[in-house]
């Protein structure tokens, strides 16, 4: 056993795409990870996977389109985490898209609550975290569609806006403890939510670019950070 400190990490939505690959390469770099998604026997896989691996892992169920359940996963990360956390990814999002007048209070409800509602609460209890071990990161999975909205892409658009509002917020309060927030806004990613887009797969940014990004995040000097990053697709959105 050597005397390294391991870093924590909390990664939401990891039990597929962009958070998947995201959970399971912190992992390889050592990191010890709580993972959390609705999909418990994804997160028990997980959690299996990375035990054979010799990595450490822990795994939570929850939906964090409820209040209650975002608190809960507060708890329990602080929990086993042992009220350390070095990195955290709030990842997790949905998407529909619809013009405005066909989009429904419930449909923006929901995308409130997981796109934005969920990053705020599992900031607001981990930045003071962060703040007293003096040094940390928050990444946000903005979009190319927090920067730019089209007809149609109004909820989502929405979400994703406010996600790097509440970035730019957190960069600025975070920054004298040595905490840094970030905001990465990719175009297509190869995952299951972009299923039915009009762009090939192998042309869109693969999950593993936003893994190398948080670890190209992580590895810049105490002084150093970037602002939000646009993740482009080559030749398109
Ligand atoms: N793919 C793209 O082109 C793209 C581009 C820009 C930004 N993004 C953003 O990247 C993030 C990840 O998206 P992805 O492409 O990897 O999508 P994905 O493959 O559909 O994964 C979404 C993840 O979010 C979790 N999730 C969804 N609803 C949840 C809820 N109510 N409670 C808890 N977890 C929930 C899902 O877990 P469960 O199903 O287990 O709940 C899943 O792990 C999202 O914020 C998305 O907006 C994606």
């Amino acid at each position: 056993m050597s005397g390294e400190p391991t870093f924590h990490a909390l990664v939401t939505g990891a039990t597929s795409g962009i958070g998947l690959s995201v959970a399971r390469g912190l992992l390889s770099h050592g990191y010890t990870v709580f993972m959390t998604g609705r999909n418990q026997q994804t997160l028990s896989k997980l959690a299996d996977e990375a035990k054979r691996q010799g990595r450490k892992a822990h795994i939570l169920a929850c939906d964090l389109s409820r209040r209650e359940e975002a608190e809960r996963l507060i708890k329990a990360a602080t929990e086993d985490l042992a009220g350390k956390i070095d990195i955290l990814v709030n990842n997790a999002g949905i998407a529909t898209f619809g013009e405005v007048e066909e989009t429904t209070p419930e449909e923006f409800e929901k995308m409130i609550a997981v796109n934005l509602r969920a990053p705020f609460l599992l900031s607001r209890a981990f930045l003071p975290m962060m703040k007293r071990q003096r040094g940390g990161l928050i990444v946000n999975i903005s979009s190319v569609a927090g920067i730019e909205a089209w007809a149609g892409s109004s909820l989502y658009s929405m979400t994703k806006f406010a996600l790097r509002g509440l970035t730019g917020s957190l960069l600025a309060e975070g920054a004298p403890f040595g905490v840094k927030t970030v905001a990465i806004c990719p175009g297509y990613v190869a995952t299951p939510l972009v299923s039915g887009a009009p762009v090939p797969e192998t042309e869109m940014i693969q999950p593993e670019d936003i893994l190398r990004t948080i670890l190209y995040l992580k590895d810049l000097s105490p002084a150093a950070v970037t602002g939000d990053i646009v993740l482009k697709r080559l030749g398109g959105l």
